[in-house]
């Protein structure tokens, strides 16, 4: 090779100079949107890349194969997506030789779709097929389609250890189940993340225990729907009814799986997300009053407050089924934290549903939430049956008052914590200041407090002195002997 051409090449990432041997250069840069799942796959991917040679760069600039990890769950989300791929399209005109690859829910959603609109994306890939990355990256490399976007019955990922991006060495995803059978008519996520499927316990508790033996002392079990959980040796959740009568027998569902995670593992934190309210059980709630290390916190997505919506929305629980599973929240795990999901102007939403959404909050108190406009999703049962007949204007106003509503009610939760001292896990800096830390309560709730002389990952208990409606201000005064 001429020096001409090494140059050439190693101006384009192309190759790097090892000994007397030119290798190509194989760095990856991966880039996550969306929900804790997608960060967590996008552990999985980088694991399968570095079986394959590849280095995972931090650094867009460096990198030969560009990933996009991608959500679909409202339309913006996608904008987001469709603006990184204008970005990366004007990286091109500078350092030309790169692959871009785009995964996750939009990958899924657009299929084959993806490369004629978005002529800069050369791979495809759904959530679950990311093991035949290295076989789509051959195909890049022979100038042929690469696109796979099958779905899986059993695939969970179970087998590959993920590596950790951008983690702080405290706080972890383990995920522990894939798809969702729900079919909520204006979410996507059945059709992109497929049915629903559970990981085999073993790998989960061998996953947690390599974390805790690297140093993490938090770990949240991940799903769409984690207390649907049920390991019966494989295999979808709705083939269920076909197993034999000893796979029936010696099932595990969430309450065991977490049972089991806890009992092990007494000196971390275990955290779990997503619940869904009809399928929470009492007996989840008996485990969590069980375990100091499990953490006491739920999110438990809500919607609407309105029967009729809820009804529309295909939810399986009414209001008042909802209500009564908060009660027995209250009443078995005192002091839980609980957020919700909300979802403003779904089609057919009166003034009347609207002000039943708001009633809800009002007895809730939620501790916090995460707050939407209705967004019509494309192939959604929603979409095909419903007419989005709110208007925008009327969408949006609604969603202020429940936003206003919730920073009122998380302002009421936090107050309650001025003058208690309360154990938080030291998690990292402060956006604040260089000189705080940040951390949760066993709530979720954030923390934060001079740094003196503790460190990231102890347990310490804070004095609270003073609140905002998203953060409580602090001191810490001791290591705690809680967690
Ligand atoms: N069970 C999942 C839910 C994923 S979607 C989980 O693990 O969290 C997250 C939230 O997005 C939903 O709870 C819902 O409030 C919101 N959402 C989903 N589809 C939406 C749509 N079409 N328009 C607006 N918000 C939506
Ligand atoms: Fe979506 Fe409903 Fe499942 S919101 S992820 S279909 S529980």
């Amino acid at each position: 090779m001429s020096v001409k051409e090494l140059k050439s090449l190693k101006n384009n990432n192309k190759v790097i100079f090892e000994g007397k041997k030119y290798k190509p250069l194989k760095n990856a840069y991966i880039e996550s949107y969306g929900c804790q799942m997608n960060f967590a796959d996008s552990e999985v991917v980088a694991s399968i890349l570095s079986k394959e040679g590849y280095s995972i760069s931090k650094n867009i600039e460096d990198a030969n194969l560009i990933l996009i990890n991608t959500c679909s769950i409202r339309e913006k989300a996608e904008q987001t997506v469709r603006k990184r791929l204008e970005y990366f399209k004007s990286k091109k005109k500078y350092h030309s030789d790169f692959t871009v690859g785009v995964l996750g829910c939009m990958a899924e959603r657009l299929k084959h779709k993806f490369l004629e609109e978005e002529k800069i994306v050369d791979l495809v890939v759904g959530p679950d097929s990311y093991k035949d990355i290295p076989n789509l990256l051959e195909e890049v490399a022979n100038n042929r389609e690469a696109v796979n976007v099958l779905l899986s019955k059993d695939e969970t990922y179970g087998d590959i250890a993920p590596i950790r991006l951008n983690t702080n060495g405290v706080t972890a995803f383990v995920s522990i189940t894939r798809g969702c059978d729900n079919m909520c008519t204006f979410c996507v996520v059945p059709f992109t993340r497929g049915r629903e499927r559970s990981r085999d316990p073993k790998s989960i508790l061998n996953e947690v225990s390599d974390l805790v033996s690297k140093g993490y002392k938090e770990i949240t079990l991940l799903g769409q729907n984690v207390d649907s959980y049920l390991w019966y040796g494989g295999g979808l959740k709705k083939d269920f009814d076909k197993a034999n009568s000893l796979q029936k027998k010696t099932a595990l569902r969430f309450e065991n799986l977490l049972s089991l995670v806890a009992k092990e593992n007494p000196k971390i934190r275990i955290r779990f997300s997503t619940s869904n309210p009809q399928d929470m059980s009492i007996e989840v709630l008996k485990v969590m009053a069980k375990f100091d290390n499990i953490c006491k916190y739920i999110h438990l997505p809500v919607q609407s407050g309105s029967n009729a919506i809820l009804k529309k929305m295909n939810r399986q629980h009414t209001r008042e089924e909802y209500i009564q599973l908060i009660n027995s929240i209250r009443d078995i795990v005192p002091n839980c934290g609980i957020s919700h999901d909300m979802i403003s102007g779904f089609p057919t939403e009166t003034e009347k549903d609207h002000k039943d959404t708001l009633e809800l909050m009002d007895y809730v108190k939620y501790d916090f939430g995460f707050m939407f406009a209705y967004s019509e999703r494309p192939g959604t049962l929603a979409a095909r049956k419903i007419k989005d007949n709110i208007p925008e204007k009327v969408k949006k106003r609604r969603l202020s008052e429940i936003i206003l509503k919730q920073q009122e009610h998380s302002l009421f939760r936090t107050n309650e914590f001025l003058g208690k001292t309360v154990c938080v896990l030291i998690e990292k800096t402060s956006k604040r200041s260089q000189d705080f830390w940040s951390g949760r309560t066993t709530q979720n709730t954030v923390v934060v407090f001079p740094k003196e002389e503790f460190k990231l990952g102890e347990f310490v208990d804070v004095k609270i002195n003073s609140c905002t409606s998203a953060t409580l201000q602090g001191k810490a005064v001791r290591i705690s002997n809680h967690i």
